[in-house]
């Protein structure tokens, strides 16, 4: 994809389509004036008729509009933007994310519109320059990139057809390159969630991750199944069991830009649960909640994701990743309801429920990642349906051990304009996962708060280092379409883990 600056005046561009931001103080914008008076008034007029909505999100298409070379003009709204308000859960950023997003959504669902161009959205913020402009450009045009991105990957006739080149106006070049490798990690992590089962599994995910890691700039240490017996991953290793599919633990490591500096600096790892298909094993999910669980690698997608985008932006902060891969299925040899494990961190674990495989996985990849000494961990995982009762499906749930950690998280969610919220890790939480016969078993005693009870099981594996767990078992596969993003894969905490990373 090419994205770029537009080099001729906007009522020349004669793109497949022109998008055009409309906030509601569009009286004052001189793109929209620009354009108003080459389409003879046609544009206000509408406007003040109530044809086209300055809403938030709200679309309109005109075909061949008159006084334009564009092909044709789609009109984005984007409500009130308060430029004084910057950490609302409507950002500034937020919004021109899904401002960009949604307009190149509209555009790429006719297969012509194959040159986009994008307009009036920075006048709509803030006139500053500054660094919080840079921000809101870099986010609508990652949202341009990734907006007409879709799940449609095995369709003869795709339903979505992303452009092959943007343009922008009134965005500075670096906004742009670096919006678009933001972008462009999503549509990895997108197209990741999204690959199905019989595609997409552990080995095949460590070699998307190889190519990732080549073409980025980091580097991707494998595991496979002997390393891992080596290493006493028996944890994660009795997930895998019941599957033909060999299980894999890829390791990224990127040292951060001018690693000379940053050698003394401890990395940030994240993690992230790779379950590639979850049947539930003999815990076994009915067919409905079985369907879309090719999704449960998404928190391995979005750490690699992360990672491609760190290496190509250059950030400073040196990142470790790591994944569990595996696949958990139903077998004569599968892990057994009562079964003991010895996770690789010494403490030994009593399967009660098969279903709950992703805190066996993250048990012991939150200890291979202790090894590396980090400052911090984060981990992804499309944990529990438990965090989807909680918070509803649009919400990423927020566990940790560290209250200065996870305000930090909170704020920059809120910053860039993601859902996240906090949930409780009281002490006593703990005690509904103490083991009868072993140190601690799988599950708590009944379903009520589902969510916390897996992320006290997580802890025990942090060694009381600053960690953060993110549920995101709602927001990282939407069930269907938002106006800014096809259903299925969505890339949720990409954008919320770069800012954190790179203030
Ligand atoms: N992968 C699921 C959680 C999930 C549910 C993700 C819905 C995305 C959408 C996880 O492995 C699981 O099955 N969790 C169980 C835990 C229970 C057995 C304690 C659950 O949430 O029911
Ligand atoms: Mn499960
Ligand atoms: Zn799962």
């Amino acid at each position: 994809m090419i994205v770029q600056s537009a080099t001729v005046p906007v009522h020349e561009c004669n793109a497949d389509a022109l998008i055009l931001a409309l906030g509601s103080d569009w009286e004052n914008s001189p793109t929209i004036t620009e354009i108003d008076s080459r389409m003879s008034g046609q544009l206000s007029q509408w406007i003040r008729d109530g044809e086209l909505s300055t809403k938030a999100l709200k679309t309109s298409t005109i075909l061949s509009p008159s006084g334009l070379a564009a092909k044709s003009l789609i009109v984005v709204g984007l409500g009130k933007v308060d430029a004084s308000k910057t950490t609302d859960d409507d950002s500034q950023i937020g919004i021109a994310f899904r401002a960009a997003a949604t307009g190149a959504k509209v555009a790429s669902q006719a297969k012509t519109r194959k040159i986009i161009a994008l307009a009036g959205f920075l006048e709509n913020f803030g006139s500053e320059p500054s660094t919080l402009q840079a921000a809101i450009s870099q986010s609508a045009v990652a949202g341009s990139v990734t907006g007409g991105y879709g799940q449609d990957l095995f369709k003869s006739e795709p339903a979505m057809s992303p452009p092959e080149t943007i343009l922008w106006y009134d965005i500075a070049e670096e906004s742009i390159q670096r919006g678009k490798i933001v972008g462009e990690s999503m549509s990895l992590v997108k197209r990741l969630v999204n690959l199905p089962p019989n595609y997409l599994y552990p080995e095949s995910f460590a070699d998307e991750a190889l190519a990732a890691g080549s073409e980025a700039g980091f580097e991707v240490e494998v595991w496979d199944e002997a390393k891992l017996i080596a290493e006493e991953c028996n944890s994660l290793l009795a997930v895998s069991k019941g599957s033909t599919r060999p299980p894999r633990l890829c390791i990224f490591r990127y040292p951060g830009a001018d690693a000379d500096d940053t050698s003394e600096v401890a990395p940030i790892a994240l993690i992230g649960k790779g379950v590639t298909f979850d049947s539930g094993g003999y815990s076994i999910k009915p067919t409905d909640g079985m369907l879309t669980m090719k999704c449960d690698m998404a928190g391995a997608a979005t750490v690699l994701g992360i990672m491609r985008a760190a290496a190509l932006l250059k950030i400073r902060q040196p990142i470790i990743g790591l994944v569990g891969l595996v696949e958990n299925m139903v077998a004569g040899n599968a892990m057994k309801l009562g079964d003991i494990l010895t996770a690789r961190s010494g403490k030994t674990i009593e399967v009660h429920n098969t279903d709950a495989e992703g805190r066996l996985v993250l048990a012991d990849v939150l200890n291979v990642a202790l090894d590396y000494s980090p400052s911090h961990l984060i981990d992804f995982a499309t944990l529990t349906g438990a965090c989807c009762v909680a918070l509803g499906n649009d919400v990423v749930g927020v566990m940790s051990n560290n209250a200065e950690l996870q305000s930090r998280l909170l704020n920059t969610a809120s910053t860039v304009g993601e859902y996240a919220w906090p949930l409780p890790m009281f002490p006593y939480f703990a005690e509904q996962i103490a083991g009868k016969v072993a140190d601690i078993k799988n599950v708590g005693e009944g379903r009520w708060g589902g969510a916390i009870t897996a992320a006290k099981f997580l802890e025990q594996f942090v060694d009381d280092k600053p960690w953060v767990h993110l549920d995101i078992a709602g927001p990282a596969f939407l069930d269907s379409a938002k106006s800014w993003c096809d259903a299925g894969g969505s890339a949720t905490m990409v954008r919320t883990i770069l800012k954190l990373l790179e203030p």
